[in-house]
Formats: structure tokens, C-alpha cells, sequence
């Protein structure tokens, strides 16, 4: 009976307190929702530039190169361990508390198609821990290149699951969709080109650096 006015608990003669959710319920849960899913995306974002970061000090020497993959080691484990790993968990507790206040959503095909592409995003989250586990044993053969592009995954399921639960049913196909699609290849070609850019920088640099000393 402590809980009533918190649960919205009204007892029914004869048959104990009937349970329903209080009207803000939906909207703590959404809330919280959202801020998990951010926490989520932000973590796994700047996890794999880590990963990148963390096989581009291979070309460092020897003394740097251990210093440098031991701290990037380190902060890969905790930014999955207390960053990304319990912005998964609010987000997915969250998105229970919102289907169990209203469980019709669980009967839309836009939720069907929104779990499907949240499932994938699990699979790119194992495989994040997959690949973290590698480079802390030396073990991993993905190249920064291979990284960068892998890297461009998450950005594409969040823009779908955030049109599928913005949209739903009338998920749009016109032309705004293919703007936004262009948008989306268009940022992801300029990260490539830009690290094509700065690495044949570094190797004329180094070049020159190497012309001069022998001169
Ligand atoms: C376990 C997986 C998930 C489930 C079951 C789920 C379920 C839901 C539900 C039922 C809503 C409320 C819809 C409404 O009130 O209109 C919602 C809102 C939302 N979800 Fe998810 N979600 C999940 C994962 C995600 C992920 C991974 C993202 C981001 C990529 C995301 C982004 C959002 C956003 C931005 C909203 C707010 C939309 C609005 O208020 O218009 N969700 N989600």
C-alpha cells in the first residue's frame, strides 16, 4: 500500500490492488531511453577511433609503440566497461519499461524492422569487444583503413532505427531519404579521403625529413 500512489495501485473489491502504470511512466522510461541510447552511440563511436589509433602506433618505435598500445589498451577497457557497455543496458532496460507500458508497439512492422537493425547493433557491439580483445593480445589483423570504414556501420543503423521510430509506419522513401543517404556517403568518403590525405602527407614529410638528413 506504500507503493500505491507511486504505481497508481487502486484496489478492486474482492480481487487485491489491480497494477497500471502511472501516466509519466512512459515518458521517464522514453527519457531515459534516449539518454542510454546516446551514452551507447557516443561510446562506440570513439571506441573503434581508439582501435584505429591504438594500430597506427604499431608504426611508432618500439620504446613509444608499448607506451602508447598500453594506454590505449587501458582506455578502451574502460571507456567499454563503464561507458558503452552500461549505456547498452539503460537503453535496452528502458526500451522493456516502454514496450511493457505499451505492448501494441510490439505488434508494428516498423518495430519488427527497428529490432531487427537494434539486433545488428548488438552483433557490431560484440564484435567491438571481439576486436578489443584482439589488440590487447597483439592479435588483431583489421587495418586503420579496415577500421575507419568498419567505423561508419553504427552511423548508418542509428540514422534507420532513429527514422523507423520517428516515421514508423510512414517510413519515407522520397527524396529527402536519398539526400540524407547521400549525406551519410558523402561524410563517410570525406573521413577516407581526409586519413588518405594526412598519411601521404606524413610519408612526403618523412621522405623530405630523410633527403635533407642524407644531403
Ligand atoms: C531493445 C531495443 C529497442 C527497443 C525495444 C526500443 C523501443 C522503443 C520504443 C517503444 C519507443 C517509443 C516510441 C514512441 O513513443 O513513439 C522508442 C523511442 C525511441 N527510440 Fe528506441 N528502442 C530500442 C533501441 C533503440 C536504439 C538502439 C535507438 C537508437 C539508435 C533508439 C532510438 C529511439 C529514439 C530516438 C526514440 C524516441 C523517438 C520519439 O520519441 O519520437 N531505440 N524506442
Amino acid at each position: 500500500m506504500l507503493l500505491a500512489p507511486l504505481l497508481d495501485l487502486a484496489p478492486i473489491p474482492g480481487r487485491g490492488p489491480q497494477f497500471s502504470w502511472p501516466p509519466e511512466a512512459y515518458l521517464w522510461f522514453k527519457t531515459l531511453h534516449i539518454v542510454g541510447v546516446v551514452v551507447w552511440f557516443a561510446g562506440l563511436f570513439y571506441l573503434v577511433r581508439l582501435f584505429i589509433y591504438h594500430r597506427e602506433a604499431e608504426e611508432l618505435d618500439p620504446v613509444l609503440r608499448q607506451a602508447f598500445q598500453d594506454q590505449y589498451a587501458l582506455m578502451e577497457r574502460r571507456l567499454a566497461n563503464i561507458i558503452t557497455t552500461p549505456g547498452l543496458v539503460v537503453a535496452v532496460t528502458m526500451a522493456v519499461g516502454l514496450l511493457t507500458v505499451n505492448p501494441a508497439w510490439l505488434h508494428q512492422g516498423w518495430m519488427h524492422a527497428k529490432l531487427a537493425f537494434v539486433l545488428a547493433l548488438l552483433a557490431y557491439h560484440a564484435f567491438c569487444y571481439r576486436l578489443m580483445g584482439q589488440l590487447q593480445r597483439g592479435e588483431c589483423r583489421w587495418s586503420p583503413k579496415q577500421l575507419r570504414a568498419l567505423n561508419e556501420l553504427p552511423t548508418l543503423l542509428l540514422v534507420v532505427i532513429v527514422m523507423l521510430v520517428v516515421f514508423k509506419a510512414q517510413f519515407p522513401t522520397g527524396a529527402a531519404t536519398w539526400f540524407l543517404v547521400a549525406l551519410v556517403v558523402v561524410m563517410a568518403a570525406s573521413i577516407q579521403f581526409y586519413a588518405r590525405w594526412r598519411r601521404l602527407r606524413a610519408e612526403r614529410l618523412a621522405e623530405k625529413e630523410q633527403a635533407g638528413a642524407a644531403a
